[in-house]
């Protein structure tokens, strides 16, 4: 399982990328939202410069005409950004068009298996199903998961399934468990996977052993 970084916030996409473990990066509106007006543009190429993978950017548009010109320009933009479209009958058109032109499409927004397949039917590369925002209705997101890998596994389909709208460090365990290809996780979630007190209290008893031990 790869994991993306889902912000477009380029402090946090630097802090994190030094770590060796980022493969890819997310934005979606809501998160440029955050980030003070900056352009959409701008911040994908300065993404681009720091992450050497796959870069989400969203479509805004709502018709299929609209959506495949929308895609055509922020794929335009770097030769790394993937672009994302909601799933929906425009959607899917859309979807299928573009990645016929070779864009490459994440579509996002799937709550069910039945859009996830026909998602990838259409051509899409990735499915991002929103595992968070279904366990908010006391719905099993990561079962959705296990579908989803399931039928693309099964069925030969070329969509990798991202696990999307994690929350909290024990989605990335379960999204590996279930064989998501990729987890995309807010950056705050790194250090929480990093973090045990046993480590902390293990590194501090070694270093005053090492002082006891004349290492130090
Ligand atoms: C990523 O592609 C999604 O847009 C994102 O993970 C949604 O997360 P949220 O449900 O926490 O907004």
């Amino acid at each position: 399982m790869q994991l993306f970084l889902d912000t477009a916030s380029i402090d946090e996409i630097r802090k994190y990328a030094r770590y060796g473990v980022v493969s890819g990066v997310t934005t979606n509106p809501s998160l440029l939202a955050k980030e003070g007006g900056v352009s959409y543009r701008e911040r994908i190429l300065e993404i681009a410069e720091v992450v050497d993978g796959p870069i989400s950017a969203e479509c805004v548009s709502r018709t299929a005409d609209e959506l495949v010109a929308e895609a055509r320009e922020l794929a335009s933009w770097h030769p790394n950004v993937v672009v994302k479209i909601p799933i929906d009958e425009e959607g899917l058109e859309a979807i299928h068009r573009c990645s016929r032109e070779g864009i490459r499409i994440n579509t996002t927004l799937i709550f069910t298996a039945n859009q996830a397949m026909l998602a990838a039917m259409a051509g899409a590369a990735y499915l991002s199903p929103f595992v968070g925002r279904l366990d908010d209705v006391s719905t099993d997101g990561m079962e959705l998961i296990r579908t989803c890998v399931e039928i693309v596994e099964r069925h030969g389909y070329g969509a990798r399934v991202l696990a999307a709208s994690l929350r909290h460090p024990m989605h990335v365990v379960q999204a590996a468990l279930v064989g998501a290809h990729v987890a995309t996780i807010p950056p705050t979630l790194i250090p929480q996977m990093l973090k045990h007190p046993l480590t902390d209290s293990g590194i501090h008893r070694f270093l005053e052993d090492a002082k006891t031990a004349g290492l130090l």
